[in-house]
């Protein structure tokens, strides 16, 4: 095999970061009002901006997703009995509802967009069921209209955990427009970061005041504390390095399709590896690029190919191994059992995120694939042509 490991390792993303220059101004103007958290300046300018780019009504700015989704479910009225949702997502999705303290339900996942399935949500419905909390994982859509109608059908509330769906839209709208609320993540791992943080969609206004005293203590005025709020907020720093990162956020996305495209080009033909293309009706924002790998067309397994391309400096993720279900503190679970989540086993012993960010350059993305090509080909001869 031709050897093509990189001179620099290269992770499954990389934050784009805005002109040191720039950000230095911004600070100086912090530096001035001596205004650090609180719903400073820059705060309220990048919710603004935030909201007209999203096209949204009611965005809170968040300290980070993690706290945005507990708070989502205390202004839902979401606490004690259960809620239904995936096992296959990063841990956050799971521990929110523990820490409020609700019993996670887990529901299999469509095997095209790794989603809740929706066929599978109703049997699952019982008296103590709160609401649904679905991910639009990789920011690939939910189907939002079944899930809607399921959760009309049963008076459940739908709260989306779209840590990963920054500027999605779906059927010609926001994504974060649907159910009863959405929750990003703004962490520095995702497409559009402050570094940490995160926001929260609420649907109406009376949902909004809510979030907006929830995320700060309860506290209504100087001499009114309204409820058991906690500290959910954004600081001037961050919201900052969040103004810089709007202006570049649309070209991020445009060079990651691009950069999708040429995976895509690329990995179609690759025995055994499964990428997935566009789908209908969304404008996708690129984040993630997972693939699957199908051990006995390609010639090893996931892990043998994540570990192979450690050698070769290049640094994929198995986004989201291990599944939720199979964690120690819910594995106890009826729900978490193997043999009622079969295709989220599948997935997640399959599933490998390659990298990908803006500033990736081309011959990078081809050495990658060149490399997973002849990794697959190697797999194939020393297995005697396939396993
Ligand atoms: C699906 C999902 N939910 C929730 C979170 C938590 O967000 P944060 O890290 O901003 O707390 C993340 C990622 O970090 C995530 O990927």
């Amino acid at each position: 095999m031709r050897r093509y490991r990189l001179a620099e390792p290269v992770y499954v993303t990389r934050p784009t970061m805005p002109s040191l220059a720039r950000y230095s101004e911004k600070l100086e103007g912090v530096w001035r009002r001596r205004w650090l958290t609180n719903e400073g300046e820059l705060h309220r300018e990048l919710e603004g901006r935030l909201r007209e780019r999203l096209g949204l009504e009611y965005v809170s700015l968040f300290c980070n997703g993690t706290i945005a989704l507990m708070v989502a479910l205390q202004a839902l009225r979401t606490h004690g009995g259960e809620v239904i949702t995936t096992p296959f997502t990063f841990p956050a999705t799971a521990h929110v509802l523990f820490w409020n303290g609700i019993r996670p339900v887990f529901c299999d996942i469509d095997a095209e967009t790794f989603n809740l399935d929706p066929r599978q949500i109703e049997p699952l419905i019982s008296a103590e069921t709160q609401a649904i909390l679905p991910v639009h994982v990789y920011g690939t859509p939910c189907d939002v209209d079944a899930i809607q109608a399921i959760a009309d059908r049963h008076g459940l509330r739908v709260l989306y955990d779209a840590a990963h769906a920054f500027g999605v839209e779906y059927h010609g709208r926001s994504l974060l427009s649907y159910g009863d609320a959405s929750v990003l993540s703004f962490h520095a791992t995702k497409l559009f970061t402050t570094v940490e943080g995160g926001a929260l969609v609420s649907k109406t206004p009376e949902q909004f005041r809510r979030v907006n005293f929830l995320k700060n203590f309860g506290i209504a005025d100087e001499d009114t504390v309204i409820g058991p709020g906690i500290n959910g907020k954004l600081n001037e720093l961050q919201a900052a390095f969040g103004l810089l990162q709007l202006e570049t956020v649309d070209v991020e996305i445009a060079n990651r399709q691009r950069l999708t495209d040429l995976y895509r080009e690329q990995l179609t033909d690759v025995p055994g590896i499964i990428i997935r293309g566009d789908r209908p009706g969304v404008s996708h924002n690129y984040g993630y690029l997972p693939i699957l790998v199908e051990p006995e067309k390609f010639g090893m397994c996931r892990d043998e190919l994540c570990d192979s391309l450690r050698e070769f400096n290049i640094f994929a993720r198995k986004y989201f191994h291990p599944l939720c279900s199979h964690f120690p503190c819910y594995s106890a679970l009826p729900s978490a059992d193997p043999k009622r989540l079969p295709t989220a086993e599948r997935v997640a012993g399959q599933v490998l995120c390659l990298p990908i960010y803006g500033e990736l350059d081309r011959e990078t993305v081809l050495a990658i694939c060149e490399t997973i090509r002849q990794l697959g080909r190697l797999g194939r001869t020393d297995s005697g042509g396939g396993r």
